[in-house]
């Protein structure tokens, strides 16, 4: 029997009361490209799916931009109906196009996703949605007042944000209680340490996006590619074993579309990094930012 699980990683309870295991799945690579329209190889996109529950992750994200709402009706398609797995959606860009996305943040607008990701996902309650990005446009107030709003109405259980720094996340805590941030992180970029460090100090989960810096840190040749094999694992595997180390509420999503790479990401659950792993995969980060490696 395969032992491949995602359980090794931990735990962490979202809003203090929905469990998941901390390393989960990005469902935005089961798409087309420039996450437009169909995914190249449908089969494979809803084989990957079908297997993610069965490896023990039980973090989904997604949004209704992805496709747009490919990605949500996929998911419904395959794991309807999700029993015991928690599909964190997001809203607020629009897409006019492949590789484009334009925030929108107004009140109505919001509403209007958060309608159609709960009919599309076949649901009552999202779990847990997140504001895809403040607009700049809209003051944040307005925003946050709509979506606190939705929360009352009983059609969102948590509430998230996206691409914020500190400052962001404490004028909506003003106004709704934040259960995580997800923001771009990984080894080679640390922008928004200061936004990790105050949600690990406020209980707040922390979801990396482009974890594996959209696959070239899993490439052969990166710079993890040397530690990966002293490991004899995959540099992925090496680039999603530090995150979870790096903070106890980190909440990796690694995004694919194919069997074989989900299988390979979630070997990094059981890969216990030293801390002289850590300093040298740190040195090694540095190197790479400063162009000395
Ligand atoms: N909040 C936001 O603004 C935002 C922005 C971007 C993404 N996200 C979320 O974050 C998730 C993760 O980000 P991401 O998908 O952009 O980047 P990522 O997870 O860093 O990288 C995904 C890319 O790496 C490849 N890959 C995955 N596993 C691999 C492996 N084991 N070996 C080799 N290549 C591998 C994938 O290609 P294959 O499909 O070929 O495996 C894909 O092209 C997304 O799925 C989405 O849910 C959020």
């Amino acid at each position: 029997m395969s032992t491949l699980s995602a359980r090794g990683s931990g735990q962490f309870a979202i809003g203090g009361d929905l469990p998941v295991h901390r390393l989960g799945f990005g469902a935005m690579r089961i798409t087309g490209q420039g996450v437009w329209g169909e995914p190249a190889d449908p089969a494979e996109a809803k084989r990957t799916l079908k297997r993610v529950p069965e490896l023990g992750i039980d973090l989904i994200d997604t949004a209704d931009s992805y496709g747009p709402e490919v990605s949500e009706r996929l998911i419904r398609e395959v794991l309807h109906p999700y029993k015991g797995l928690v599909i964190a959606t997001k809203g607020g860009l629009t897409r006019p196009g492949p590789s484009q996305w334009v925030p929108n943040g107004r009140p109505e607008y919001l509403r209007q996703q958060v309608t159609g990701s709960l009919k599309r996902l076949g649901i009552e309650r999202i779990d847990l949605w997140q504001l895809h990005r403040v607009d700049p446009k809209v003051p944040q107030a307005e925003q946050f007042e709509a979506i606190a709003a939705m929360q009352k109405e009983g059609l969102i259980r948590h509430l998230g944000l996206s691409e914020v720094g500190v400052d962001e996340v404490k004028a909506a805590q003003k106004v709704f209680t934040v259960t995580t941030v997800q923001n771009e992180y990984n080894l080679a970029n640390r922008k928004s340490e200061a936004a990790l460090d105050y949600c690990e100090a406020e209980g707040i989960g922390f979801i990396p996006w482009f974890p594996l810096a959209a696959g070239s840190l899993a490439k052969p040749g990166s710079v993890l590619d040397g530690i990966a094999r002293r490991h004899a694992v995959s540099p992925s595997q090496i680039a999603l074993a530090w995150l979870l180390k790096r903070s106890p509420v980190m909440l990796p999503i690694p995004g694919t579309g194919k069997v074989k790479h989900l299988e390979e990401n979630v070997r990094a659950a059981d890969i216990a990094l030293s801390d002289a792993d850590v300093a040298e995969l740190g040195a090694l980060a540095k190197a790479a930012a400063d162009g000395t490696a």
